[in-house]
């Protein structure tokens, strides 16, 4: 059937308007249903950047991949920061010292079950509470040091709430320090590093605080899962360098790059260093072996016999709680010429770590004002 012009395109109209009226139905019922189903008022935070001296900017947020190095304090954890500090793209930088206090806070805050009850009832739910501790967390991270396009932390007890950490920070991944415990309660007492819990007067007792310590950052590193948490232990580290630093940078999906094998070279110069943090005057030397079997010998013989009860975690680490010391392996070239040119140069080093770093530590005597506080303490239940 032939249609007339008129007809046609009075057709057309009457079709372009219901279409119309049809697109604007839907319109406003999208409109509607969007506002019944966020029909409260919302705060929305605004947009966070840094601006470097390289006048880039550098956005942070929660979903940011940063970087947690942890472990019982005396694990290498320093040298592991200024390793990956070392690194064009990334920055660690010192220790905060606020970020494992506030997450302890917050367990502290909701442990007991009736103030939890009277947050609730304050609008102050675990929600608010989890993004309000977020935003102070990132925020320190973020304007401590130099920005970076990735920004990492290293305060060695964050870890103890690894899991907490990763429920604020999805995409965060954990660098778990581990160390010979004998070695590292040697290092404590040695060098009279004072950290609460940790009797500097006994090596069995600073040994049961380390397997206790370990053992808690240890299980936190079990659940977060190896895609979340890399376990590197001090020893091999040290003989073997570019292994594991090759290991960590694909772990954290960062681009190699030879500097993170050079660190000494950075010092002050891309890489801060504290004037009080007990390991600034080891950090400055380039991997060495120094501190490797420091302990051996030192141990009274009555806790070298108990060892394998006082301290189990030494096994499940795969360190022989009966060989003193073990065989932890041979060192790379590179690392054992590293350690001949340090020991032969001790006047030099010893010096330098005195001009960097007059104030604040005197290597044994204590000061206390390097004292760790209570809440620094690794073995504080959460
Ligand atoms: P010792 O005290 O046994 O010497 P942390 O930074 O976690 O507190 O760890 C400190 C340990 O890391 C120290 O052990 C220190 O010697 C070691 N360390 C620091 N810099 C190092 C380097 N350049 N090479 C090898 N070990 C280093």
């Amino acid at each position: 059937m032939q249609l007339t012009r008129p007809f046609r395109g009075g057709l057309k109209k009457v079709l372009g308007l219901f279409c119309a009226v049809l697109g604007l139905y839907f319109l406003v019922s999208s409109f509607v249903a969007l506002n019944r189903q966020d029909d409260q008022a919302r705060m929305v935070a605004e947009e966070k950047y840094v601006v470097g001296s390289d006048r880039k900017m550098y956005e942070y947020n929660r979903q940011m991949p940063l970087i947690f190095i942890g472990g019982v304090p005396r694990s290498g954890t320093t040298l592991m920061r200024a390793m990956l500090d070392a690194h064009p793209d990334v920055r660690c930088g010192q220790e905060t010292r606020v970020i494992p206090r506030l997450l302890q806070m917050r367990f502290h805050w909701l442990k007991s079950e009736k103030e939890s009850m009277r947050l609730e009832q304050a609008g102050i739910t675990k929600s608010v509470l989890d993004s309000a501790i977020a935003a102070f967390t990132l925020e320190i991270i973020a304007k401590h040091g130099q920005p970076a396009a990735r920004l990492c932390n290293k305060d060695p007890l964050t870890i103890k709430m690894g899991t907490y950490v990763i429920d604020l920070f999805p995409n965060a991944k954990f660098i778990f320090m581990v160390r010979d415990g004998r070695a590292t309660a040697h290092s404590i007492i040695s060098r009279k590093v004072t950290i609460t819990g940790f009797d500097l007067s006994s090596y069995r007792q600073c040994l049961k605080k380390w397997n206790s310590a370990v053992e808690a950052m240890n299980n936190q590193c079990r659940e977060l899962g190896s895609g979340k948490c890399l376990r590197v232990p001090y020893e091999q580290l040290v003989l073997h360098p570019k292994e594991w630093m090759q290991k960590v940078l694909k772990f954290l999906d960062i681009p190699w790059n030879d500097s993170v094998l050079h660190h000494e070279d950075f010092i002050n110069n891309g890489i801060e260093l504290s004037k009080v943090e007990r390991s600034s005057d080891q950090v400055i030397k380039p991997v060495n072996l120094e501190a490797l079997t420091k302990w051996v010998g030192n141990i009274p013989e009555e806790v070298v016999r108990d060892m394998a009860d006082i301290a189990p975690m030494l096994s499940v680490l795969g360190y022989d709680p009966y060989a003193n010391p073990p065989n932890y392996g041979q060192p790379d070239d590179n690392v054992a010429h590293n350690t001949k040119e340090i020991q032969k140069n001790k006047v030099v080093w010893d010096k330098k770590a005195k001009e960097m770093f007059s104030v604040g530590w005197d290597n044994g005597d204590g000061d206390t004002a390097l004292d760790k506080e209570p809440s620094d303490s690794p073995n504080n239940t959460t």
